[in-house]
């Protein structure tokens, strides 16, 4: 399995902080954003990982990161978002690179306490379709929220106004090959984008689609809110622990 972060997009919700930077830049506690999905993918045994970047400064990930040594990693690979397409549209450029494996996605602003090796190990077994990860959230309605009946996901909503669970749909997917074809089938949704939760929503009526509770806390970075929020815990807890790891 590949790994890919999504890290394009002008993070509007966050300016001026980021009006001459890359959100995924900015610092959350002691590291720049973008080291927390990296570390999510490494430490699930993710080797081969494409960054894909785009609007400000996209040049300085590569001076930043390099060939990712600090993770632990031979070799990084960087493609570049042209606009602002949203998730799905970022991850059509991952298919070169994805080469018919399996992918698994990280939202570059999406940080967690603890790590997806469980996830991951299903999902290898799984061998097809798609999988996602749930959190309970306070405010569901800022995310995607699946619509539950018994155990089943039947749909997933994209930033409900009511929303039907408590559940939000976190940025860390789950994807086998056929999820480049379904993004070529998307028309952009009313924000203009071609939202991921359509994605979801394919492999749901395809009866392909899993789901797993996150462990640990998770949150995005965002908005101001919640980037104040990631620092918090961040500073509390640390992040991306591994099972057994003794806690800050
Ligand atoms: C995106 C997705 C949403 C998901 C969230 C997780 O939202 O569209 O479904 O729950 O990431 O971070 P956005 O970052 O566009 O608000």
């Amino acid at each position: 399995m590949k790994g890919v972060v999504l890290a394009g997009g002008l993070g509007t919700r966050l300016h001026p902080l980021t009006k001459v930077t890359n959100k995924h830049l900015l610092p959350v506690y002691d590291r720049p954003m973008i080291y927390y999905p990296i570390q999510t993918l490494v430490n699930a045994g993710i080797r081969e990982i494409l960054l894909v970047t785009g609007g400000n400064s996209a040049g300085d990930f590569l001076k930043l990161l390099g060939n990712g040594k600090e993770f632990g990693l031979q070799h990084l690979d960087y493609t570049y978002q042209e606009g602002e397409g949203g998730i799905a549209d970022a991850l059509r450029l991952a298919e070169y690179f994805a080469d018919s494996d399996p992918v698994c996605v990280v939202l570059g602003d999406n940080i967690i306490e603890r790590n997806i090796v469980r996830a991951a190990q299903a999902f290898r077994k799984q061998k097809s379709g798609a999988k996602i990860l749930l959190k309970e959230v306070k405010n569901p309605q800022r995310f995607g929220v699946p619509v539950l009946e018994g155990d089943r996901v039947v749909r997933i909503e994209e930033k409900p106004n009511q929303p039907c669970s408590p559940y939000a749909v976190t940025g860390i997917y789950f994807y086998d090959a056929r999820v480049f074809s379904i993004i070529k089938t998307l028309k952009p949704s009313g924000r203009g984008e071609l939202e991921i939760t359509d994605v979801n929503n394919a492999y749901i009526e395809a009866g392909q689609l899993t789901w797993d509770i996150l462990d640990g806390w998770w949150t995005d970075a965002g908005t101001v809110e919640s980037l104040h929020l990631a620092n918090q815990l961040v500073a509390q807890t640390g992040a991306n622990h591994l099972d057994g790891e003794s806690q800050k």
